[in-house]
């Protein structure tokens, strides 16, 4: 089955108009071009309620299997996006976000600045990425392998997991 992917973009001056979505669109073809439809798209300003009430409607509505934000993962002030939702996961996932910090750090030191968040919340597996088109696509490239398993697992595939593919 294609995996669902819904795109949230954080971004105060995206949101008032003041700068391109780029990093929303860059998701939306990576993941076209790795199997999964892109079935719904938003850009919200860094406010914490906005966010949280958008990934509890996506993931509660099922609109998708997978949600992906981008931007506000950082330690600026206004960056709320890994507090929004660790807010509304019912399960933490530490390693996807532990994966792609591992990742990143072999391109940037600028990585450990990451509090990406990654977990579930009902039968939707949620993915917080860095905010530059680059990081995000660098971040979700790093865990890509591990998420239609992830997905299935989530939506109860109970089938014994299978023996680890040698790369
Ligand atoms: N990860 C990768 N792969 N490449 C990067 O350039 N930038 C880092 C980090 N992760 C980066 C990265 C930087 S500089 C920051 S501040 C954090 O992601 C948070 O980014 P955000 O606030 O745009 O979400």
């Amino acid at each position: 089955m294609t995996m669902r992917a819904a795109i949230l973009t954080a971004s105060d001056r995206g949101s008032r108009g003041e700068r391109d979505d780029q990093s929303g669109p860059a998701l939306a073809t990576w993941l076209a071009e790795h199997g999964a439809s892109v079935v719904a798209q938003a850009m919200l300003a860094d406010e914490q309620p906005e966010i949280e009430a958008l990934l509890r409607r996506w993931c509660d509505e099922e609109v998708a299997d997978l949600v992906l934000t981008t931007g506000g993962t950082g330690v600026s002030p206004r960056d709320v996006t890994p507090d929004a939702t660790a807010m509304v996961l019912d399960r933490v996932i530490p390693g996807f976000a532990e994966a792609m910090r591992a990742a990143s750090l072999r391109k940037t030191p600028r990585a450990v600045l990451s509090r990406a968040v990654c977990g579930v919340r009902g039968r939707t597996l949620v993915l917080n990425l860095p905010g530059s088109p680059a990081a995000a696509v660098e971040n979700l490239a790093a865990i890509w392998e591990a998420v239609p398993h992830a997905v299935s697992k989530i939506q109860g595939d109970s089938e014994d997991c299978a023996p680890s593919a040698k790369k």
